[in-house]
């Protein structure tokens, strides 16, 4: 396969096991003659670049970041305003890999790279929403673990031949996907659906306490927009309540997740801030849309959901599902105290202007918005209440006489 001699390929580069190796696999069985490395940061910890730093530079690899915290914090409002779940999970992964699929294919074509190159293996769902992005470019792409299907064991004992610098330690028991949005350990005894997962799985949310704290979140057209009553931008927002709703143990899930494959497994997950904001949206929602918006836009969100868990957020059925949640959102905005409490983010008040609610009304003072309804008005509607049930037991009943 050595025909790609003087050509530059682009990897996702992470520093961990999985791309490291990819790094001489790619010249020395796809023979390109240079490979560049590019992280994509999505509000990953400091400590990641830094080791992807650190690998870098061991390894003589260009390296480039590609800062893409705000494409994504913006991508994840979106999801706020769809409701967005798939199975319980709020999909951090899965949002993270269009918006670093399209900066890496930004890079490599600037850099003049002929070829895009990932380390993800062939069982996940992350090999299919990076190559949804890049089999749109000209470029080549390739999947080392998959196409050699290399082990785990064989990576190891790969980089340790050939020096690599990899560290085999605690980092390489689990494997954790972090981002802005949510945090995923997966691997090991976790997979397991009967194992108990230890608390030291958990960084960002700690057990529960007796401790009670209410929060106020403010909406505008959907969009998260304030906390407690003062603004703030998209990534200062999520990182703010990650911090303080983590501190209540809100946002942990441990689930059964039908992966795209078919494969069904067993996931663990951190996601404090995606649990308070769609909790408070869902509660916003409810004040101000009617029963059947609440009833169909619940059909809008899951195709919503489904995409994102594919990554296909760019597909034209996304945009035409988001001309309904437009329409509905334009009335989405108020705020919402949620009181965060052994591990819950519970809604216990709302207000909008848009609310769909009359105090006369609900309470039956008859001068007012209902239009001179009286109570006496219902009769008519009480008596004819169930009159089609009524009659077809009455036949029922009848037959079985016979
Ligand atoms: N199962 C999730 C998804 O497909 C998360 C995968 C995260 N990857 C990881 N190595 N922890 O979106």
């Amino acid at each position: 396969m050595s025909n790609n001699d003087n050509e530059r390929v682009a990897l996702a580069f992470s520093g961990g096991l999985d791309t490291t190796v990819c790094v001489p696999l790619l010249e020395e069985e796809y023979g390109y003659d240079e490979v560049i490395g590019v992280t994509v940061d999505v509000g990953q910890p400091a400590e990641e670049f830094a080791e992807a730093e650190e690998t870098a530079e061991a390894l003589n690899l260009e390296h480039y970041v590609v800062d893409a915290k705000d494409e994504f914090a913006d991508l994840c409002f979106d999801a706020v305003r769809a409701n967005a779940s798939y199975q319980g999970y709020p999909l951090g992964t899965a949002l993270a890999r269009p918006v670093i699929a399209k900066a890496i294919l930004e890079v490599a074509e600037e850099q003049g790279c002929t070829g895009l190159a990932h380390g993800c293996t062939g069982k996940g769902n992350d090999q299919l929403r990076f190559e949804a992005v890049w089999r749109d470019s000209d470029l080549e792409v390739i999947a080392p673990v998959r196409e050699l299907g290399l082990t785990r064991e064989f990576e190891q004992e790969y980089a340790a031949e050939r020096d690599l610098p990899v560290e085999g330690g605690d980092e390489g028991k689990y494997s954790i996907d972090t981002n802005l949005w949510s945090r995923s350990i997966e691997g090991s005894e976790l997979e397991e659906p009967s194992y108990v997962p230890p608390e030291d799985i958990y960084q960002w949310t700690t057990a529960p306490t007796g401790e009670t704290e209410e929060i106020q979140i403010g909406f505008e057209d959907g969009y998260p927009v304030s906390l407690n009553g003062s603004e703030m931008a998209p990534v200062e927002l999520i990182e703010e309540l990650n911090d303080l709703a983590g501190d209540y143990g809100v946002g942990r899930s441990d689930i059964m997740e039908d992966r795209m494959l078919g494969l069904k497994v067993r996931e663990n997950y951190e996601h404090p801030a995606a649990t308070v904001l769609l909790n408070a949206h869902r509660a916003l929602e409810d004040l101000v849309l009617t029963k059947e918006e609440r009833a169909f836009k619940k059909q809008i969100d899951h195709e919503w959901s489904e995409k994102g868990y594919q990554g296909l957020v760019n597909a034209p059925l996304v945009g035409a599902l988001e001309g309904f949640i437009d329409e509905t959102q334009t009335r989405v905005t108020g705020t919402v105290t949620v009181r965060l409490e052994g591990g819950q983010a519970r809604p216990v008040g709302r207000d909008s202007t848009y609310a769909v609610y009359s105090a006369e009304a609900a309470s039956f003072n008859t001068e007012d918005v209902t239009g001179g309804i009286e109570q006496n008005d219902a009769t008519g509607v009480a008596k004819y209440h169930g009159f089609q049930e009524r009659l077809a037991n009455r036949v029922i009943d009848s037959q079985n006489e016979e």
